[in-house]
């Protein structure tokens, strides 16, 4: 942390602020004595806030640059797969090979879920939305495991994180079975997890399924380029809970809640939607057009980042990948000749380059697994799966940092000032 100082002159007054310097990226000015001198610093949307102190993931915007534990995003998606990930986000290195097979070991084993929850199912109409179910199931969670939770003990906060990880996809694929009327299938030991994933996802007991290769690695890639991106507002949701103590299990389905959002992981149902109600390269610039509309509430979903202005990594392995599932699956999506084309003419629309709207990894993601057999509404629960990693990853680095406070920001008062109260007859 470097000795530089900020000077702020406000009024009559010139406050002394350090400035804190990390591994990489902007240098942080340190307020939290500003408080005294009668001043609050004021950034609704934290669009240049810095919340915490991280060493988990890096993010260069100008340079469209990912890094997990400083391992860069385009190597771990080509040589790595998500348990690695989940291990180094988790324990802050890679694995050597025998911590991989152990951490593995441990996972495969945590994948079943109490059967009573089989029970909160029921109590959903058919036709939830997949995410609403997502999201009462995994703060059920809550309820089978926390009479006996000390979330100050590092033991028992990885030991929810293992918990949470493993059985993301058991319930993700629970919420899938009960939309379709489909019974439940068991986790298998036997698979890998992206293959269990699409086992308890489309097997059924009236005859196997077999896994295509090709689309567990692209199911792998997908949980890989979705596992955590830095303070982004899910994350940061789960922080603030986890940050009064609360059950670890009910902090995760805080950050299900969050992530639906369509400015947020929702963008990918939303973006798919969007290019099913564009339908034909025809009318790709009348959508254009009511993108740039400032009188229209419109936006093209799947495209700008808050942090990205250059492009989104994981957008770009995700391309790749959308090739590679879809010439191997032999599918030949219209919708996929939609999407390159409002890509080819957004990227040379000036408008888009000048907002620095470059396609998100939720742009070709949705096709993906489209591709894959997924429905629309899935992708979400898909999304917050892979997610799961990365937040829990954060509460647990959160609640290691010694003099940890509960997250309380202050406001700028708007409101009427004191004013009598006149007690009507009732
Ligand atoms: C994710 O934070 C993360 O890291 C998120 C994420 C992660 O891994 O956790 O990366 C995952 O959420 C990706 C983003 C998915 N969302 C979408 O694809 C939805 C569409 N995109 C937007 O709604 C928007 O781009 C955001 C929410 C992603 C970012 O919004 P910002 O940073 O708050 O920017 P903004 O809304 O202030 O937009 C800046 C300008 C505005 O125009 P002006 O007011 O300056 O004239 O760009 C315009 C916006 O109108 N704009 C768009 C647009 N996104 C922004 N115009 C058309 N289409 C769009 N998609």
């Amino acid at each position: 942390m470097a000795d530089q100082k900020a000077i702020l002159k406000a009024g009559d007054k010139e406050i002394e602020l350090p400035i804190l310097s990390g591994t990489a990226g902007h240098d942080v000015i340190d307020v939290r004595k500003l408080g005294a001198s009668g001043y609050f610093t004021f950034d609704p949307g934290f669009m240049a806030t810095g919340s915490c102190e991280s060493a988990i993931t890096y993010i260069d915007g100008a340079k469209g640059e990912l890094l997990h534990r400083g391992f860069d995003i385009e190597s771990l998606a080509r040589d790595s797969d998500y348990l690695e990930v989940c291990y180094m986000l988790l324990h802050g290195d890679a694995p050597s090979s025998d911590e991989y097979q152990d951490f593995k070991r441990t996972i495969t084993r945590h994948t079943m879920v109490h059967d009573q929850l089989n029970m909160f199912f029921h109590g959903f109409r058919n036709d939830a939305h997949p995410m609403a179910m997502l999201c009462g199931t995994v703060g059920a969670l809550s309820s089978f495991y926390h009479s006996d939770l000390d979330v100050n003990s590092e033991t028992q906060r990885l030991r929810s994180a293992h918990r949470l990880i493993a059985k993301m996809p058991t319930l993700v694929a629970m919420c899938y079975k009960y939309n379709i009327g489909q019974p439940f299938v068991y986790p298998r030991n036997d698979l890998s997890y992206a293959g269990n994933f699409l086992n308890m996802m489309f097997s059924v007991p009236a005859e196997d399924y077999k896994i295509s290769p090709a689309v567990e690695r692209a199911m792998d890639r997908i949980f890989i380029l979705h596992a955590d991106h830095e303070q982004n507002a899910s994350t940061s949701t789960v922080r603030l809970a986890g940050s009064s103590g609360a059950n670890p299990y009910a902090c995760i389905a805080a950050g299900v809640a969050s992530l639906w959002g369509p400015a947020h992981g929702g963008a990918n149902e939303a973006c798919l939607n969007m290019l099913e109600e564009i339908g034909t390269v025809d009318r790709i610039p009348e959508f254009i057009a009511r993108a740039k509309d400032k009188n229209d509430s419109f936006r093209l979903m799947g495209f700008g980042h808050r942090v990205y202005k250059n492009h989104d990594p994981r957008a770009t392995v995700m391309r790749e990948s959308c090739h590679e599932v879809l010439d191997e699956l032999k599918i030949d999506d219209p919708l996929l000749d939609v999407a390159m084309e409002l890509e080819r003419i957004a990227l040379s629309d000036d408008y888009f380059a000048e907002k620095k709207l470059f396609p998100n990894v939720d742009f070709y993601s949705g096709i993906v697994l489209k591709a894959i057999g997924i429905p629309t509404n899935m992708f979400t629960c898909i999304f917050a799966l892979s997610r799961t990693v990365g937040w829990i990853s954060h509460w647990h680095e959160m609640l290691s940092q010694p003099g940890q406070k509960i997250g309380r920001p202050r406001q700028l008062y708007t409101g009427s000032a004191h004013r009598e109260y006149k007690p009507i007859k009732k």
